[in-house]
């Protein structure tokens, strides 16, 4: 077997709210965009997030990439700076950026890259809700 590449999956969870808003639009624009998500008063997400790390198989330990090394990682960078939190008020990254599924999995994408080594591909998933969710890099 030439190609011993193998994807290592570590699922995360964090709680977190937001407000969808784009103050260049009026507020009619806005609440019609954003709807429930507009609402002045914030509201909550169960976040999930699915992190993706492919590489080789190391020989010394058979592992990819150690999933306790991994999740302390996303404990540290992500969780512990999102993880109830109100997205737009408590961290940098939403001052102006508007919270939505898709700028989050950028951001902690940006974020957990500059953690991981390059010569693993990074990938993640981002569940706002069961039924919504969203994938970075695409492809
Ligand atoms: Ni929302």
């Amino acid at each position: 077997m030439s190609q011993r590449k193998v994807a290592v999956y570590r699922k995360e969870h964090f709680n977190a709210a937001h407000r969808l808003h784009n103050p260049q639009l009026s507020d009619a624009e806005n609440a019609r965009l954003f709807g429930k998500c507009n609402n002045p008063s914030y509201h909550g997400h169960n976040y999930e997030l699915i992190v993706k790390v492919t590489g080789e198989v190391d020989e010394k330990t058979g592992y990819v990439i150690d999933t306790k090394i991994l999740s302390d990682l996303v404990k540290v960078h992500v969780l512990e700076v999102f993880d109830h939190r109100n997205l737009n008020l408590d961290t940098d990254y939403f001052k102006n950026l508007n919270p939505t599924a898709e700028n989050i999995v950028m951001v902690i994408y940006d974020i957990l890259r500059k953690q991981i080594d390059s010569r693993y591909d990074l990938k993640l998933m981002l569940y706002e809700t069961e039924r919504n969710f969203v994938e970075f890099p695409v492809g």
